[in-house]
């Protein structure tokens, strides 16, 4: 059976990432490796963050292997604490694993991964229970009887409290997207954790998505890493943009442009040529 001991570090208070409010520093656990038979060794994870470690992610040594064959790598990886980090890669190299990791939904693991103990996690399908109405669904899994007023207020901050007591088979795509979010949202987690949230939406729904995401990260100033296809996206959002590719961080660029960003400004041109071009996507080809 998997370990899910999580034991507390002293909270230290560290500056915030550019843009975001100010917000202490999460209290850190470890994501343990589910036991192994004795002959595969494992690197435990350590008991606690070190206490002077201003992050809401830190990860090292992190490996996960399927079938014999390392998805992850030996991958590094550290989050600020409110920072919003984007991250691309090629189908395949291994994003939504490292999501799931850091999520605590597999723990079949070598290395270390402190997360924040509030983390939330929303996946592009927004899986919400058909056979429960919208707010049951939006506080589903939360610890002892939470009042119906919680989920009101998660669905409100999303511009969805009027669909409170719908069925989710009478939501559009969008709303369904935005009850994933609320459901998020009432964890109030110091880590969002969002795996291509706005893959399915039309460009509309989209662009109204980001901005929303946006609002409540600027609003809520909780960490946030954000799993996506859309380099435009990801320079749009994020303080930072990482590019996975075997099994590691192999590129990572500082987003240092004045929100709210400007598409047309040369200088997003720059930053998202350059990472299309470390995704091995031929801009030239791609404008003609
Ligand atoms: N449970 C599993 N069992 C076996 N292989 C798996 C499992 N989960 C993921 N993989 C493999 O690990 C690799 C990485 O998968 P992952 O879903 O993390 O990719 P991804 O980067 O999120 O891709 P995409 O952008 O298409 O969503 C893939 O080759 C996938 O087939
Ligand atoms: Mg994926």
């Amino acid at each position: 059976m998997a370990t899910d001991v999580h034991r507390p570090v002293t909270p230290k208070t560290a500056d915030p990432a550019p843009g975001s409010p100010a917000r202490p520093t999460p209290t850190l656990a470890p994501v343990h490796p589910a036991p192994t038979p004795a002959s595969v060794p494992h690197t435990r994870a350590p008991a606690a963050a070190p206490a002077s470690a201003p992050h809401a992610v830190h990860v090292e040594g992190l490996t996960r292997s399927f079938d014999g064959r390392p998805v992850i790598d030996n991958l590094r990886l550290d989050v600020r604490p409110g920072e919003f980090v984007a991250l691309l890669g090629r189908s395949g190299c291994g994003k939504s694993t490292l999501l799931r990791i850091l999520a605590g939904l597999d723990r079949d693991i070598e290395g270390t991964v402190l997360v924040p103990r509030r983390k939330a996690v929303a996946f592009q399908a927004p899986r919400l229970m058909p056979w429960k109405r919208v707010w049951r669904n939006v506080l589903l899994g939360l610890p002892g009887k939470p009042e119906r007023a919680l989920a009101e207020r998660a669905l409100k901050e999303v511009g969805l409290d009027h669909r409170s007591g719908a069925w989710p088979k009478t939501l559009s795509g969008g709303e369904a997207q935005r009850a994933s979010l609320a459901r998020a949202l009432v964890r109030e987690p110091d880590l969002l954790l969002l795996d291509e949230p706005f893959g399915a939406l039309d460009a509309l729904t989209r662009i109204k998505a980001q901005r929303l995401v946006d609002e409540l990260w600027q609003r809520r100033g909780c960490a946030v890493l954000l799993v996506t296809h859309d380099v435009e996206e990801a320079v749009l959002l994020a303080d930072r943009v990482l590019v996975m590719d075997e099994g590691v961080i192999a590129y990572e660029t500082r987003i240092d442009l004045e929100r709210p960003r400007d598409i047309t400004d040369p200088r997003f041109a720059e930053l998202r040529a350059r990472l299309l071009e470390r995704l091995g996507v031929d801009t030239v080809a791609e404008a003609a």
